[in-house]
């Protein structure tokens, strides 16, 4: 926003977060942010605080974007948004809009408009669609940008903050921007297990997926995109997202079946992977030696949360095997709560290697095509290679003494 040219101060109740940010210094891995960060900070345009009751008062607009975590029975939690809005909503000024970019149920709007208790302040749904990874430029790039408000003057001055960028801009009503965003994650892991489901196929029916995905994209109306198959997807948003689409339907009384089967899907991905670890080590995962390339739940972002390299150390461990890994942005002593004890966590792809009788790959670290497969080879005490992400070449693979099995692929 500050690099759009608006004056925009950043407000979180973490203080070393917000001393970081003063510093430059950023709590996240995310392309391009820091540059970004750094311009809007230089020209006076970009500040942070943790005084939110002092930075409200002048603001046309406040955007909320505090978590909304998954909470009983697959439904989101909006404490944190609530008590945003509670905090909040004494200080602001007359006429202002609060903004929603927090991903929230449908009917939010009106959850927010309570809390914020002011006549006189308008609220508007905006949803996000940024990838982590890749959130500067989708956002400065983005498909659309979607807003939702009953309050027509306040949507139409939303939009104009997004008006130097060459994106289509679509007001809407709250109850259809908040489903957008649902609808649109749901989507995009349906093609995921779709696609995965279609792998398993593959490789009973020996056909190769990556051609399979080649000729369905040629089709215009299905387009090769969001279609590499995987090991599961994971991440902050499809998880709980679906989950969550599952309960707003249920509690309007709409059973989504399909979308159940979305997610079914993608635990039983978790648990292929693993019979193919458990092939690789002979047939057992008890006290197998097992390598794993890639913690994060995709590459180019070091967010660890509901990553299917997890989930599958997890089944891993409890299945008996010990696990020793390797991630870029995962230091060795300096695991996350999110790395489940039990897996040791080494400096180099080759050393995570080291005495394996399974290498696994699970993270689509680009470094891991150039790791030398005949150094990978004399190290391990097995052959087995599971290519959880169809990043290396078979052909390589072999060529170097070792056997391949990827997602699909004949
Ligand atoms: C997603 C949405 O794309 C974004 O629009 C929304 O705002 C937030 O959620 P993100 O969580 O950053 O973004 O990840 P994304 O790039 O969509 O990937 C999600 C999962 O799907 C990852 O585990 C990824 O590895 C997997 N994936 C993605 C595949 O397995 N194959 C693909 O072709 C694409």
């Amino acid at each position: 926003m500050a690099h759009l040219g608006h004056d925009v101060v950043g407000i979180d109740i973490d203080a070393n977060k917000v001393e970081g940010l003063q510093r430059g210094e950023l709590p996240i891995l995310e392309h391009g942010l820091d540059e970004l960060v750094a311009e809007g900070v230089d020209a006076g345009r970009l500040r942070f605080t943790t005084d939110g009751v002092a930075a409200v008062v002048d603001r046309q607009f406040i955007f909320l974007c505090v978590p909304t975590p998954q909470g009983a029975d697959g439904a989101a939690d909006l404490s944190y948004i609530q008590e945003a809005a509670r905090t909040l909503g004494p200080h602001l000024a007359s006429d202002s809009v609060v903004v929603n970019k927090s991903t929230v149920p449908v009917g939010s709007a009106r959850v927010v408009a309570a809390e914020l208790r002011r006549d006189d302040v308008s609220v508007v749904s905006n949803p996000e669609f940024l990838r982590e990874g890749s959130a500067v430029a989708d956002f400065l790039n983005p498909d659309r940008v979607v807003i939702g408000s009953d309050d027509r003057a306040a949507a139409m001055a939303t939009a104009e903050l997004y008006s130097s960028l060459n994106a289509p801009i679509m007001i809407t009503d709250p109850a259809s921007a908040e489903t957008i965003k649902y609808a649109s994650n749901a989507f995009l892991a349906t093609k995921l297990s779709f696609i995965n489901a279609v792998a398993a196929v593959c490789e009973a029916v020996g056909a190769d997926v990556a051609d399979v995905v080649t000729g369905m994209g040629y089709d215009t109306r299905i387009g090769p995109e969001f279609l590499r198959p995987g090991p599961g997807w994971g991440g902050s948003c499809f998880p709980k997202d679906t989950q969550a689409m599952v309960r707003i339907a249920a509690d309007a009384g709409y059973d989504f079946g399909l979308l159940k089967g979305v997610v079914e899907v993608n635990d039983q991905q978790f648990d292929r992977v693993v019979d193919k670890i458990r092939r690789g080590a002979g047939g057992t995962l008890e006290g197998a030696t097992v390598a794993i390339w890639g913690l994060t739940f995709k590459a180019r972002t070091d967010d660890l949360r509901d990553s299917p390299a997890i989930e599958v150390a997890s089944r891993l461990l409890a299945a008996g095997a010990s696990v020793t890994a390797y991630d870029p942005t995962v230091e060795p002593g300096d695991e996350s709560k999110a790395v489940p004890d039990g897996v040791r966590v080494v400096g180099d792809p080759l050393q995570a290697s080291t005495d394996a009788a399974v290498l696994a790959v699970m993270t689509e670290w680009d470094q891991f095509r150039w790791v030398d497969l005949h150094r990978v080879a004399k190290a391990m005490t097995g052959d087995a290679v599971i290519d959880g992400r169809n990043l290396l070449n078979p052909t390589e693979v072999r060529a170097a003494g070792l056997s391949y099995d990827g997602i699909g692929r004949s």
